[in-house]
Parts: C-alpha cells; sequence; structure tokens
C-alpha cells in the first residue's frame, strides 16, 4: 500500500523546504539509487521504499547525532504521511537498535528495529552509503565493529545475508552493479 506517501519531487522539495544541506540531499538520493537497485530484483512496495530512501535523514536538518531517525520521523509524521513511512525513517539507524542500544543511546523507549521489507531495504540501502559513495556492507560493519557495536555489527550481518537472499546474490555486487558514484536522476550532482 502506498496510501499517503510523498513521490519522488515531492519528497525532494520537502528535504529543500527542512533545510536540508545538498550534502544530505546527495546522500539521501545516493541511498535511494541503491534501494532502486534492491527493488529491481525484490518484491517490496516500491513508492514507499523510494519515499523512505529520500527522506529518511530529513531529521539531519536538525540534529546530525543518533537522534536525528526520531527527530525525522516526527517531522515526516506531523506533515501527515503514512505511518509506515514514519516508521521507516525512525528504524533506519544501522540494522536497527534494541532497547538496550536506544538506552544506551539516550533516545526514548519505542520500536528502533526494522521489521517490513521495506524498513530493511531503507536501513541496508543506508548502510551500503557513505555520505555520497556506494560501498561495501563490511564498511558499516567494520565502523560498528571499531566503536566495539558487536551486537549491532553481527545484526547488520544478518540482516545483509537475508536480504541478499531476496536479491538473489550478495548485494555487495551494488558498488560495481551501479557504480560507486551512480548517476541521480532526482538531481543533478
Ligand atoms: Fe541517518
Amino acid at each position: 500500500m502506498s496510501r499517503n506517501v510523498p513521490d519522488e519531487s515531492s519528497c525532494l522539495r520537502i528535504l529543500r523546504e527542512a533545510g536540508c544541506k545538498k550534502r544530505v540531499v546527495v546522500h539521501c538520493c545516493t541511498v535511494g539509487a541503491v534501494a532502486e537497485e534492491m527493488l529491481s530484483k525484490m518484491d517490496a512496495d516500491r513508492r514507499l521504499v523510494i519515499a523512505g530512501s529520500l527522506l529518511h535523514d530529513i531529521g539531519r536538518s536538525v540534529d546530525n547525532g543518533i537522534a536525528h531517525a526520531l527527530i525525522g520521523s516526527e517531522i515526516i509524521g506531523k506533515m501527515g504521511f503514512s505511518e509506515d513511512l514514519v516508521s521507516i525513517i525512525r528504524k533506519h539507524i544501522g540494522a536497527g537498535l534494541d532497547d538496550a542500544d536506544a538506552e544506551e543511546m539516550g533516545l526514548p523507549p519505542g520500536d528502533y528495529m526494522p521489521r517490513t521489507i521495506e524498513e530493511k531495504i531503507v536501513a541496508h540501502a543506508d548502510n551500503m552509503v557513505s555520505d555520497n559513495r556506494v560501498v561495501s556492507h563490511r564498511y558499516s560493519v567494520e565502523k560498528l565493529m571499531s566503536k566495539g557495536a558487536v551486537r549491532g555489527a553481527e545484526r547488520m550481518e544478518s540482516l545483509h545475508r537475508e536480504l541478499s537472499k531476496l536479491y538473489g546474490a550478495d548485494l555487495d555486487v551494488i558498488p560495481c552493479a551501479i557504480g560507486e558514484y551512480p548517476k541521480l536522476k532526482w538531481i543533478s550532482n
């Protein structure tokens, strides 16, 4: 269902009006390109995944810390958009946060774990983008390991395996398939 989910050009307008920096917009569009490649071989709600990808970091217009996911979900929720879209944004950190992670990070209690296929695709497409570059998921796993976030790293490996199975190949082919700096159809980059 794509009820009350903004189309692609509306997402770009919403990002601009929220005051997101160009760098954030480029990052979001790059995540959108990775998600689109995943969608080419997976069964999911395309409109929801693309809107989730394009808007996942809208909260960075307010805060660049871990709270940006929650803040972003509140911004989109207040605009009256679909709860499915709101959840994608709230749950996009890594491969999700469990209750202990959320508490440790000072987030209010809530569900921060991607559960639907659309939530999983957006979270993991984001794991495969560093700033404006498409990377292997190893990049994000190693970043978590270097911070001592072992459970988060294991969760990311497991999400990678799960989605790779649905994609029909290891998702780490994506940087090769679409290029490390893919052409972004939503903006000129
Ligand atoms: Fe983010």
